[in-house]
């Protein structure tokens, strides 16, 4: 933090390699080193400045997932930084706690440059947060988890080439870590995941079926923690977990097959372990889980301003194939809106929306399940289902600057199930 109470960070986009469990480095990329990046982490009322250097040959961005900010600091498509340029984003932190993540949004070659290894988590903190544990590397664990597939010892961004949804692989890596274990030191650990797949959708429990708390989605804490075996996840979603770990004992976060036809296409023959945590023979006290953890999303009682229907299907939505140079919808500031989305083939799609964070007002023609009842910014959509959200814009009105909305399963992205939004 300087003087003037900007908080700064350096991104180094740059190339390297990596020893992904496969006994050789395989070329990677990473920021400030050879794979993913640092965790940054910012409080509420916050001004931070990310000074971002691309290090790698290839045009790239570096977008904000789940920020609320101008359009101009986003970092889609229309904020590319070429091979030895800088970027310099600066905005004010504005929005609950939150576990977020950052990540390149290169007109039509995200994919690959997310598989790659560019992705971080982006934490934001808030002083008036409940008490769950939040020390960061001690019972407050960032978990990035992503498939990887492999040729020999090379990663291989190929993989899935003739598949639909894109790469699925079956090494799973933590953090950029294979096979990855967790020392637990408390009697209870927050576990902040984040879906940085391309791909898979993740079904989470543990090997012996214990239950947990969800005590957070995409833009911060949950009304009141969701006691679960089993957390659905799509690419780009997060949730916060709190799970309970006794003296000694070892536990296997693991990934189980979604059920339902179509999603064998997103992995749903794969069972994965995600991490073991073990518990040390003596655990320090952690506070219990609040009942109540944040007030629940208020806009359902709002007036509707404006009605959006938005379709994925194929390799765009119903406005066409994702085109720079055209904008989709022109929403009004300080305006709440209804985007009723619809998966509309029979593909897997999930639906993201930049600068807000929407509720969830119906889910596959019932309420919402607990699990998403607190603020989202990317949302599972079953085959053929529709799901009614609402949002709200504000603070940043910008005609000539577009936010994006699209399926996160990267490769749909990039062929074009994508459209531009502006805010006016
Ligand atoms: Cu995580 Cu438009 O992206
Ligand atoms: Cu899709």
């Amino acid at each position: 933090v300087d003087a003037a109470g900007v908080r700064t960070f350096d991104l180094a986009m740059q190339a390297g390699a990596t020893d992904l469990g496969r006994g050789e480095p395989t070329p990677t990329w990473g920021f400030n080193g050879a794979f993913l990046g640092p965790t940054l982490r910012a409080t509420r009322g916050e001004q931070v400045k990310v000074n971002i250097t691309n290090g790698i040959d290839e045009t790239s961005t570096v977008h904000w997932h789940g920020m609320h900010l101008p359009a101009g600091m986003d970092g889609g498509p229309h904020q590319p930084i070429a091979p030895g340029a800088n970027w310099s984003p600066q905005w004010t932190i504005d929005q609950p706690a939150a576990s977020l993540w950052y990540h390149p949004h290169p007109h039509g070659e995200t994919a690959k440059h997310v598989y790659r290894g560019l992705a971080g988590m982006f934490i934001l903190d808030d002083a008036n947060e409940v008490a769950l544990p939040k020390t960061y590397g001690v019972d407050d664990f960032p978990i990035m988890v992503q498939d990887k597939a492999f040729d020999g010892s090379k990663l291989d961004d190929r993989a899935g080439l003739f598949q639909s949804t894109g790469i699925l692989g079956d090494t799973v890596l933590v953090n950029g870590t294979p096979g990855p274990f967790l020392d637990v030191t408390s009697e209870r650990v927050r576990l902040r995941v984040v879906n940085g797949s391309n791909a898979r959708v993740y079904r989470f429990h543990f090997d012996d079926n214990r239950p947990y708390a969800v005590v957070a989605s995409d833009g911060g804490l949950l009304p009141a923690p969701v006691e679960t075996n089993e957390l659905l996840l799509s690419p780009g979603e997060r949730a916060e977990i709190v799970v309970d770990v006794r003296p000694g004992e070892r536990t296997v976060l693991q990934s189980t097959p979604p059920t339902g036809d179509s999603n064998r296409f997103t992995g749903a023959s794969d069972r994965l372990d995600i991490l073991e945590l073990r518990g040390a023979q003596t655990l320090t006290a952690s506070p219990v889980v609040p009942a109540t953890l944040a007030p629940a999303p208020d806009l359902a009682d709002d007036t509707v301003g404006a009605t959006r229907n938005v379709s994925l299907g194929g390799s765009n939505t119903n406005f066409g194939k994702m085109d720079l140079e055209r904008v989709d919808i022109v929403s009004t500031l300080d305006t709440t809106e209804t985007w009723n989305v619809t998966n509309a083939d029979g593909q897997v799609h999930n639906f993201h929306i930049h600068d807000v964070q929407f509720q969830v007002i119906r889910y596959a023609g019932g309420p919402p399940p607990a699990v998403l009842a607190g603020w989202k910014d990317t949302i599972l959509i079953p085959q053929g289902e529709t799901v009614e959200l609402r949002m709200r814009f504000t603070d940043f009105a910008d005609a000539s600057s577009p936010y994006m909305f699209h399926c996160h399963l990267l490769r749909h992205e990039d062929q074009g199930l994508m459209g531009q939004f502006v805010v006016a």
